[in-house]
């Protein structure tokens, strides 16, 4: 399986971060190239350029780049390797709209090539909020800096190059963070945009819970193991739930979460994908299309709902005080919290409904799918106590990761009498860890040019054909968000979605 197998990178690159003083840079990708080159994964020749709009130099960046590593769990007696990285680590300051600061970052890019004396690869990573990606790739395109250095492959060590069908060489990858886009619109227009100056070989488009070992595993717990995918369907489960909960709030993101909202942020992408690994049906082969044949399947199967039915379907919530945070619009209407009851057209999953959550500010940190199975208790054990629900399996993707089973089971003693225990398992105790995070093995494929735990266009546009509509619903029928208390599971709202229909969110 190659996915599992991109471990280190051997060939210089450089890495332009547009958006290099922004929250994600700081939170998930400097911390993550800073690991990689602790484990000895980054190769000795790498220049890693922050590209923002604040005032910095390079040592000012340095200072502001070290204390966001700092605030990691960078154990104490690292510094000095800390000092060294950061010598790999440079800045551009410009407004992402300014020709001039492109001409210099073509300059300053030049002056790596030379020291090297090769085109080393160029990686232009997108960290900024969606609103600047057009501008940016404007700019990538008329300053030909999507082209990379331009000499023919000499096949030096420096280089790592994707062939396109003239024979020529691309010297550069694009990187692109989610939302990609902001509705099916959009999301079609950017990729065109991105598809005039970039080749298919050359684009990453990130969903980083793709590169979580959890997610990753459900592919082989369903697959490698016999038992569970003759029961992987409708005839014996009863419905599906998925929690994605968050205990802060947006922690000062206004000026980007105010424009997106939970649905666009966390919906369209990271739950899609979580529904799409437990719907998908077994790939031909662990090649990178075939994966993604069945991913797109599985999230094109997701029945769209029609805008009527939004308001019986969908739940949209805010929670209290949401309005007071830095950068947000005074009477936003932006969501916080959603929830809502789908289907997946396939025969697997005919009727099974899944219910799905989504929320900041909830009472704890938690990511989890669980598959509720069709009750069977026998009608003997009925007066003995069966539970309510039939057997449960849980996947736990963070924190806590691992895999549960609950069952019934005789509890001690002379009298018959049921019980539910949970059987589990935990990456923590068998595999002493978690694995690599997700934002390292993000990094890892894209040096490797392994785009399989990346989203391809085809399943893009049905995650945002299925989010439109939902958005679509609010506007038409103008549906206010429902507030919600800081510490609740979301506005009462949810907790009828499901109970109308018999069940309740575990
Ligand atoms: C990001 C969202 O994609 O994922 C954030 O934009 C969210 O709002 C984050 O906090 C959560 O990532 P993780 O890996 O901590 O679950």
């Amino acid at each position: 399986m190659k996915q599992f197998n991109n471990t280190t990178m051997s060939r210089p690159f450089i890495m332009v971060v547009f958006g290099g003083t922004g929250d994600l840079a700081r939170n998930k990708l400097f911390p993550a190239l800073f690991s990689l080159y602790k484990q000895k994964k980054l190769p000795e020749q790498f220049f890693i350029v922050g590209f923002a709009r604040r005032d910095l130099n390079d040592e000012k960046f340095r200072e502001v780049t070290q204390k966001a590593l700092d605030r990691g769990s960078t154990p104490r007696g690292v510094e000095p390797l800390m000092r060294l990285f950061l010598e790999h680590v440079s800045y551009q300051q410009g407004f992402f709209d300014n020709r001039v600061a492109y001409e210099q970052l073509i300059e300053r890019l030049n002056t790596f090539d030379k020291k090297l004396g090769a085109c080393i690869t160029r990686f232009f990573y997108l960290a900024t909020p969606p609103d600047h990606y057009e501008v940016i790739l404007d700019h990538l395109s008329q300053t030909k800096l999507s082209e990379g250095c331009g000499h023919p492959s000499t096949g030096t060590s420096a280089m790592s190059s994707v062939p396109n069908g003239s024979g020529q060489h691309k010297w550069t990858r694009l990187i692109i963070e989610k939302p990609f886009g902001k509705d099916l619109n959009t999301a079609r227009m950017l990729d065109k945009k991105i598809a005039q100056i970039f080749e298919e070989k050359q684009i990453f488009r990130v969903d980083h819970y793709l590169g979580k070992e959890t997610v990753q595993n459900i592919l082989t717990f369903r697959f490698a193991n016999g038992i569970f995918e003759p029961v992987w369907n409708k005839n014996y489960i009863d419905h599906v739930q998925i929690t994605w909960a968050e205990k802060k709030g947006i922690e000062g993101r206004g000026a980007f979460f105010d424009g997106v909202g939970i649905l666009r942020d966390v919906a369209q992408n990271h739950l899609m994908q979580l529904i799409a690994s437990v719907a998908m049906e077994q790939p031909k082969s662990f090649s990178k299309e075939a994966v993604r044949d069945v991913r797109a399947d599985a999230i094109r199967a997701i029945r769209c709902i029609d805008p009527e039915d939004v308001a019986k379907l969908v739940v949209r919530g805010q929670y209290n005080g949401y309005q007071a945070e830095k950068n947000v619009t005074k009477n936003s209407n932006t969501e916080t919290f959603t929830a809502m009851k789908l289907f997946i057209d396939t025969p697997r999953f005919e009727n099974v409904p899944f219910y799905v959550r989504a929320g900041k500010k909830m009472p704890k940190d938690e990511v989890l799918i669980s598959i509720v199975f069709i009750q069977t208790c026998h009608i003997l054990f009925k007066e003995y106590g069966c539970p309510e629900e039939g057997n449960v399996l849980t996947i736990r993707i963070q924190p806590d990761e691992g895999i549960g089973v609950r069952f019934i089971a005789k509890k001690p003693g002379a009298k018959l009498s049921l019980g539910t225990v949970d059987m589990k398992f935990s990456y923590q105790d068998e595999f002493d860890g978690k694995g690599a995070d997700a934002y390292e093995k993000v990094l890892l494929d894209i040096f490797a040019g392994d785009q399989m735990l990346f989203n391809r266009s085809d399943e893009l546009e049905s995650s945002w054909e299925f989010i439109t509509k939902i958005l679509e619903g609010w506007k038409s029928q103008k549906l206010e968000v429902r507030s919600y208390e800081p510490g609740t599971w979301g506005p009462k709202d949810a907790e009828e979605l499901i109970k109308k229909d018999g069940r309740k969110w575990l």
